[in-house]
């Protein structure tokens, strides 16, 4: 007899006049994680904007964004993640919203990347006045530049209501070692690095240490900036994946959200159509510990 998926089920439900056409996508609310800071929830899928938002201000090209930045709040989520280091990409989260996303629906996450405490508030400073906000959600200092002299501008901001929390960020498992050094120093709110099924180096200490420090975590290149998906090319899902996932970007992100430690993660995408199929990844149910085994091992031996 044939055993059938959570999809199965739903589609079936649904061709009978059981569910509402489209649950298929809609079956609940986008899963959130609470910050451990204040205990506010964050959705657990995001957007990253590293060069996939870095375009011209062109109608056409702000209207495909505007379009993914719309299916995301659409789905309940909210964070978007850039940095000064993106080129346009900040101008062009400005434009999107100016093209009528409201700011009110988005948790906007930008970096400070840049050497001595005037430049960096300058820098802070014209991040806000791109993306067209007068408080930035989060405030990350950018591949631990100048940490200490940002994090007590950042902090300085924070008493002043311009940013709401501060973080520390990294995209690299050689820089954990400082990256730790630092989150004993400065106890950030944040923290963003590196994790995926081709990267799996942040479960061995900085995930631990940020989920005993109360530390909430985005998860930078999850698809290890594509890769993954070149590594899974020809492959179908493995049947056992399917009450989890139903395409390959689901299951490498339902993997690093269910990591207790990791709050959200921030995919890059230019197109409308991935970003719903990563949004897809937000919904239960979540592998658990079993489960994730059986996917690093899987993932391993492709
Ligand atoms: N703090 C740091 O130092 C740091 C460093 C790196 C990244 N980051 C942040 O983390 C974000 C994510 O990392 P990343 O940009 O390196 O890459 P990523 O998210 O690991 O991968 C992005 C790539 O995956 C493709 N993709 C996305 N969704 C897909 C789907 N559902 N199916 C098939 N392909 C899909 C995208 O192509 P399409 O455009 O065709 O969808 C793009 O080429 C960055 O954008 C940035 O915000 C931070």
């Amino acid at each position: 007899m044939k055993e059938w998926n959570r999809r199965e089920v739903i589609a079936a439900a649904s061709a009978l006049g059981m569910l509402p056409a489209g649950a298929l996508g809609m079956e609940k609310r986008m899963l959130s994680k609470p910050i451990p800071a204040d205990g506010e929830q964050l959705p657990v899928i995001g957007l990253g904007t590293y060069s996939v938002f870095d375009v011209e201000s062109t109608p056409a090209d702000i209207g495909k964004r505007r379009k993914i930045v719309e299916s995301l709040v659409e789905s309940g989520g909210s964070v978007i993640d850039t940095s000064p280091m993106y080129n346009r990409s900040e101008k062009v989260i400005g434009d999107v919203i100016d093209a009528g996303v409201d700011r009110k629906d988005l948790f906007l996450a930008t970096k400070v990347w840049t050497d001595g405490r005037a430049a960096g508030a300058a820098q802070m400073q014209r991040s806000a006045d791109l993306m067209n906000t007068e408080v930035i959600d989060l405030m990350q200092v950018h591949n631990l530049r100048d940490t200490a002299r940002h994090m007590k501008t950042i902090r300085d901001w924070q008493d002043e209501g311009r940013i709401r929390y501060n973080g520390l960020t990294h995209y690299t498992a050689s820089a954990y070692a400082a990256l730790m050094g630092e989150m004993k120093t400065h106890k950030p709110q944040f923290i963003q690095i590196n994790y995926s099924l081709g990267e799996l180096e942040a479960e061995d200490r900085v995930l631990p240490m940020a989920k005993d420090m109360g530390i909430a975590v985005l998860i930078n290149r999850p698809f290890q900036s594509g890769r993954l998906f070149g590594k899974v090319k020809g492959h179908s899902l493995p049947e056992w994946a399917t009450d989890y996932a139903d395409s390959w970007g689901q299951f490498f992100l339902k993997f690093i959200i269910s990591h207790p430690a990791v709050t959200c993660v921030i995919p890059a995408t230019s197109k409308a159509h991935h970003m719903i199929d990563n949004l897809g990844a937000g919904f239960s149910p979540l592998p658990n510990a079993a489960m994730r085994k059986r996917m690093t091992a899987f993932f391993a031996n492709l």
